[in-house]
């Protein structure tokens, strides 16, 4: 069996030991005789599938009580509707931090259901007239100045302020600047998390909630996280569906209607291993040693450049541009020869892109320099 190192940005790598071991318990999970795709999911054996998973996911951000976990469906995407349902009683607009697609995606979709008032954004050409992005020839994507948030936002009466952590597209990730605010602001902050949860330290409690799907670093599609402070679950409006109003969810211990069970059993793998190898602060040193690896190799190119000011880079997902655009199937093509999969970048950005979560070894991301490198003395 030959792997291949896997670029893609989601459904994405996931550790092999946690394969390996799915595998091994596919037909027969712990001497039950049936495997976990065929277990109830209020049977005893997933019940504690399902207590282990949570408990891990909440030791591994050291999620404080203030705080609840829940798992359901719909995905990040999903949640562009199911948050404002959730948080709006009381409200008639929201504030929007607009840094790239996923976070106007989710700006445009709150206009269903209230004002949806850009507070911040980065000048990016496809937030403001909807056209494509042209990474090669447009200036850096970058996180704007956050500091005059608490002005833009007090006294608005803004039912919450919502940002995407780290643009999976965009390849721009905050380094903390809203969460260093969020005790200056009025009203509660709302993270999309998906491509970035467990890779980095971050106070759980200076959020109101946090989102994201899991096929990034946790797990199969078809799990959607979902961390809420409990004194925002009684703010649903009454259409809201009720398997996806958080508190009918909450009480009900994430099982009111049936969970994505086996996502829920593959990420509880994911997060034994990620404990196993030290955890969180584990993948921060990890995603800064990866990333680290490839900016300084980019940044000293005379082929290849990032088109993400310096301090606002991913360390998760790494957009790229060759010089030579024609040169970019010939790219791919070499790569995928030396077993470098899934680098093309997103269709609205064009160029290339180097997802490189958790699960994605030092020498994957070495593999792909070495490559670049020999592709670059070729061409140039
Ligand atoms: C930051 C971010 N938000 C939202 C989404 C959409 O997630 P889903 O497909 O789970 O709805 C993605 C998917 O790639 C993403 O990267």
């Amino acid at each position: 069996m030959t792997r291949v190192w896997n670029f893609s940005a989601g459904p994405a790598v996931l550790p092999e030991e946690v394969l390996q071991q799915a595998a091994d318990e596919m037909l027969d999970w712990r001497g039950r005789g049936l495997s976990v795709m065929e277990m109830s999911h209020r049977g005893a054996e997933f019940t504690e599938i399902f207590d282990t998973a949570r408990s891990n996911f909440r030791k591994l951000l050291n999620i404080p009580d203030s705080h609840d976990v829940l798992f359901m469906q719909g995905g990040a995407i999903g949640q562009n509707a199911i948050v404002p349902l959730n948080l709006s009683a009381g409200f008639t607009q929201a504030a929007f931090v607009n840094t790239g697609s996923w976070s106007k995606k989710t700006f445009q979709e709150y206009k269903k259901y209230g004002e949806a008032v850009a507070v911040l954004s980065n000048s990016l050409p496809a937030l403001t007239d909807g056209t494509a992005r042209d990474l090669t020839h447009s200036a850096s994507a970058y996180v704007p100045d956050c500091s005059g948030l608490p002005a833009l936002v007090n006294s608005q009466n803004f039912a919450y302020l919502h940002y995407c952590d780290n643009e999976t597209i965009g390849g721009v990730e905050f380094h903390g600047q809203i969460e260093a605010l969020a005790s200056q602001l009025d009203c509660p902050v709302v993270a999309d998390m998906s491509s970035n949860i467990l890779s980095r330290q971050f106070d759980v409690s200076q959020y109101g909630l946090i989102y994201g799907g899991a096929q990034k670093n946790i797990g199969p599609a078809g799990l959607t996280f979902v961390i809420i402070k409990k004194e925002l679950l009684s703010r649903s409006l009454p259409i809201c569906p009720s398997a996806f109003e958080f508190k009918t969810v909450s009480e009900n211990g994430s099982m009111y209607n049936t969970p994505p069970t086996y996502s829920i059993y593959v990420a509880g793998l994911v997060f034994e291993w990620l404990l196993k190898q030290g955890g969180v602060n584990w993948a921060q040193a990890e995603a800064k040693r990866k990333s680290e690896l490839l900016y300084s190799y980019l940044d000293q190119s005379e082929f290849f450049r990032s088109p993400v000011a310096s301090a606002d880079r991913s360390r998760m997902n790494i957009p790229f541009v060759l010089a030579d655009e024609s040169l970019n199937a010939t790219f791919l093509s070499q790569a995928a020869e030396r077993g470098l999969v899934q680098l093309k970048g997103h269709k609205s950005v064009g160029g290339m892109r180097a997802s490189i979560y958790n699960a994605m070894p030092y020498e994957g991301v070495a593999a792909l320099v070495d490559f670049m490198r020999d592709f670059e003395a070729e061409v140039v």
